[in-house]
């Protein structure tokens, strides 16, 4: 049986006020859930954020790393400042790196990589664009995305990989896949792994984002396949996050 996990990604937004109150309002709410809780911070806020957690249940984040250790990368942060700084896990290729700032395949099985080797779980980000959906080509871009970490990882390494499963089209548009149609994929996604390893595929987290809320969370995570959320827009508010953290 696999606990759910819900997290949020907050992506660009915050300050050390809202940060403040939101972290005491997820707290507040701690006791009462069963769900595994994580929220991927920007950067900055990572230290505040430990501080504010610390002897809670409640597990930290970042949105992303440079697959380099350390070096000549200006404007860059890596897997030991992340962790440094608290972080137990990292979103990566989440769909506004692959598609803003160019992040390939290669590059995110490179990032994953890092973050094992750091002992980061990565939160690995998936999902097809509208026009792949529209055009029969779900299977194959997921199949390709995920591929591309078990060749460079390999598949033992999804005992601590945690996968979002994210259609592009869901993302921030308020245009949520239906329970059937997010289940299906997820049930595809678990049989790529099992070509590999029927075991790990049965015991690997995949996460729905895009669009979930309080109102289709329970929906979502009732489904078999389906292990929880990676929030975005909902993660701000923290009722609104509490109740999708409930619904697992
Ligand atoms: P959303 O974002 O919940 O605002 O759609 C999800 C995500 O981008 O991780």
């Amino acid at each position: 049986m696999r606990q759910t996990i819900v997290a949020g990604n907050w992506k660009m937004n915050g300050s050390k006020e809202m940060v403040n109150t939101l972290i005491l309002g997820i707290l507040q709410g701690m006791p009462y859930i069963e769900s595994q809780v994580i929220v991927c911070v920007p950067y900055p806020y990572l230290s505040q954020v430990e501080s504010l957690t610390t002897h809670s249940q409640l597990q930290v984040g970042a949105q992303n790393l440079n697959a380099n250790p350390f070096g000549a990368f200006t404007g860059e942060v890596s897997a030991n400042m992340i962790k440094d700084f608290g972080a137990k896990y990292v979103i990566i290729g989440h769909s506004e790196r692959r598609t803003l700032y160019g992040e390939s395949d290669t590059i995110i099985a490179e990032k994953v990589k890092i973050a094992l080797e750091n002992d980061l779980t990565p939160l690995f980000c998936i999902g097809e664009l509208l026009e792949e959906r529209k055009t029969g080509k779900t299977e194959t871009v997921v199949a390709r995305q995920v591929n591309a970490v078990i060749d460079k990882v390999g598949i033992e390494s999804f005992k601590n990989i945690i996968i979002a499963y994210e259609p592009v089209w869901a993302i921030g548009t308020g245009v949520t896949a239906t329970p059937q149609q997010a289940q299906t994929t997820h049930a595809y996604i678990r049989s790529l792994l099992a070509q590999n390893d029927v075991n790990i595929a049965q015991s690997v987290h995949i996460l729905y984002g895009g669009s979930m809320n309080p109102n289709n969370a329970k929906e979502l995570i009732a489904c078999e396949d389906i292990d929880g959320g990676l929030i975005g827009g909902a993660s701000l508010k923290s009722d609104d996050f509490l109740s999708i953290c409930k619904a697992g």
